[in-house]
């Protein structure tokens, strides 16, 4: 089985951080979100790998994941020259997934349950399928695997229609009046059949080819769709906020690791990563937590649930709930929370005095909040 992660996409909803930089590569726990999607795909036993990007933000992904070796992985680049769609992203890599099975991640995506459940019961699926006969076929066998979530907004996304016994009977894309509250989740499975289904279908009303027009296609002729509903949590972190929260939730599972310099009047309090050259100042960092490398934390409060870049430096601040990208400097500010700061960014506090600060801020931008 290959793999086949969609990593374009303008990410208009994470502006001004996405004019420069891709959203798949916004830190989550100081590691980009499509790692752990390769990280997923590459601990379910799927290590061919093929990563749809776009020219306006290709370059910047193939620079960061590199040949795949980190991840012990084998990447293949494909080159999708407009976003026109899921399924678009599925047609132009079709020279790559040839008739081959893939499951297919949309690299913004992020779950807490593993792929190889998944994987490994579309498998056992297709397998091994008693036909009528007694004997093993494919007869039957799912030519689709959906996951599936519950939602309290399902006309944000695509929606599933599951009937009494719990078939898949219809799929449509952001509806407005919807058939269940049903969301899917940005993971698929599929064979062959998908690329058929996909060949003969017409754009939405958004101009896109829907993945899940597809695989409506597919049950439309006949073919079967299998569903699990996912357990644990699934992020779409396309948005601030939605960002944070994932952010929170994977900094719960870290564990404690000191590797940079923690001064004699800081205290480095619970669940901390301390990344190796990071130095720590007449502070306190409380986890969960991440400091990147080579960052100073001087005379500062890191709260819970705040991961600072690389080469970052927060300096008399107070700073929680927030993501920091690499190279941004946070100076005097009394409270900075819920906030995604983007790289090399600069907040310095004016004169006056001043309360909590909620930000988004693109990169490079300097701001002085009075
Ligand atoms: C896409 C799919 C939608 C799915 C969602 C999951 O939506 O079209 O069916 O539910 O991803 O994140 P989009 O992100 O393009 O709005």
């Amino acid at each position: 089985m290959k793999g086949l992660i969609l990593s374009g996409g303008a990410g208009t909803r994470l502006r001004p951080i996405t004019h420069t930089s891709a959203k798949q590569l916004v830190p989550i726990a100081n590691q980009p979100i499509l790692f752990y999607g390769i990280r997923d795909m590459a601990d379910a036993g799927i290590t061919d790998i093929g990563i749809v990007i776009s020219p306006a933000t290709g370059d910047e992904i193939r620079s960061a994941v590199g040949d795949g070796s980190d991840f012990g992985v084998t990447v293949t680049w494909i080159e999708q020259p407009e976003p026109l769609g899921l399924a678009h992203a599925v047609l132009v890599a079709r020279p790559y997934l040839l008739d081959d099975e893939f499951v297919m991640y949309l690299g913004d995506n992020m779950l807490e349950q593993g792929l190889a459940s998944f994987v490994e019961r579309f498998d056992a699926a297709r397998r091994h399928v008693p036909s009528p006969h007694g004997d093993e076929t494919l007869v039957g066998a799912p030519s689709a695997q959906i996951l599936l979530a519950k939602v309290n907004d399902p006309s944000s996304f695509g929606v599933a229609d599951i009937d009494t016994e719990g078939r898949v009977i219809g799929l449509v894309e952001k509806p407005d009046d919807p058939p269940s509250d049903l969301a899917l989740v940005g993971v698929y499975l599929f064979d062959a059949s998908i690329h058929e289904a996909i060949e003969n279908l017409q754009p939405s009303e958004r101009g896109e080819l829907e993945i899940t027009d597809a695989i409506q296609a597919l049950l439309n002729s006949g073919r079967v769709v299998h569903h699990e509903i996912l357990s644990g949590w699934w992020i779409d972190t396309g948005k601030k906020d939605p960002l944070l929260e994932c952010n929170r939730l994977v900094l719960d599972t870290i564990e404690r690791r000191v590797e940079g310099a923690v001064d004699a009047s800081s205290v480095v309090d619970g669940r901390v990563v301390i990344e190796s050259g990071a130095r720590v100042v007449n502070s306190t960092v409380r986890g969960p937590a991440i400091i990147g490398q080579d960052t100073v934390v001087e005379d500062a409060h890191v709260g819970p649930y705040s991961s600072i870049g690389r080469d970052c430096r927060i300096e008399r601040s107070e700073v929680d709930n927030t993501v920091v990208l690499p190279g941004a400097v946070v100076s005097d500010i009394p409270r900075l929370t819920d906030s995604l700061i983007g790289r090399d960014t600069i907040i310095r506090r004016g004169n006056a005095r001043s309360r909590a600060v909620r930000v988004m801020i693109g990169d490079n931008c300097h701001v002085e909040v009075e």
